[in-house]
């Protein structure tokens, strides 16, 4: 991990005090930012997208490495019709107006999620997002988008289970790296910490296998308030937590 001393080097933090190579975000709140404002719930999305790239800005400015944003859930399909094609609607204006620079910036896409269901042309896009950026390797951007953790492990199951048909493994030698190796994000390191803005403490279907020793960090920031300020103090509460990872606390033994 790389240490951070502007930011994390602080000497009364007993905690981490090292960067997080990935952080998971759960984008909430749009909506109610939208109603508490008096505007429609679509352009409490658009400002979402806005506090989309500020945080991404953030991220490679401190350091990051590895940014997964939940951006349309395989569950967001029981929204109306009318919501559903407004998300979709502003994944096409951000592919279209941001893929250049993020590109120009070294940013290397990676898409999470099934295609099932999606518009043939969001598909598309999705597939140029990744192609066009697949050589760089300065920040990487996974955006989760119609992705379902569970769906996610029910197609890793199914393609572990194709591997040892076709006779390429054998059941025994079925691990936890196999199963890591068989989702969307077996290039990405497990998230350090998923932060959740808006509320709510739950991690909603979003990289259920991947969060087992994640810091969890909720906010009661919606997510169209949310920026650079905002990603710090969540940096800064991760430094002090202790990860064990199961074991026991440093000098307890
Ligand atoms: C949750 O707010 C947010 C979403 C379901 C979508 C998140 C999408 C974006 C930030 C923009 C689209 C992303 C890309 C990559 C273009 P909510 O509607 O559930 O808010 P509420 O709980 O207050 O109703």
């Amino acid at each position: 991990m790389t240490a951070q001393p502007a930011l994390f080097g602080r000497p009364e933090t007993s905690g981490t005090d090292v960067m997080p190579r990935h952080i998971g975000i759960i984008m909430d709140g749009n909506g109610r930012w939208a109603s508490r404002n008096g505007l429609p719930r679509s352009v409490g999305h658009e400002r979402g997208v806005e506090a989309l790239r500020r945080t991404v800005r953030a991220g490679q400015k401190m350091g990051l490495e590895y940014l997964t944003v939940y951006s349309f859930s395989t569950e967001n399909w029981r929204r109306p019709v009318s919501e559903v094609t407004a998300l979709f609607g502003l994944l096409r204006t951000f592919i279209k107006q941001d893929l250049k620079r993020l590109n120009s910036e070294g940013v290397k896409i990676d898409v999470f999620g099934t295609r099932n269901g999606l518009p043939d042309d969001i598909s598309k896009l999705l597939d140029l997002a990744v192609s066009e950026t697949s050589s760089n390797d300065k920040f990487r951007l996974g955006i989760a988008f119609n992705y379902g953790g569970r769906e996610e492990i029910v197609r890793a199951a199914a393609l572990i289970a194709q591997k040892v048909q076709a006779g390429e493994i054998t059941v025994e030698q079925i691990d936890e790296q196999t199963f890591s190796d068989a989702l969307d994000t077996r290039t990405y390191p497990d998230p350090d910490l998923i932060i959740r803005t808006g509320e709510e403490r739950r991690l909603s279907n979003f990289l259920v296998w991947q969060s087992a020793y994640s810091e969890l960090y909720f906010t009661e920031v919606l997510w169209p308030e949310f920026g650079e300020e905002q990603l710090r103090d969540a940096l800064l509460a991760f430094t002090t937590r202790e990860r064990r990872f199961g074991g026991l606390k440093s000098g307890a033994a």
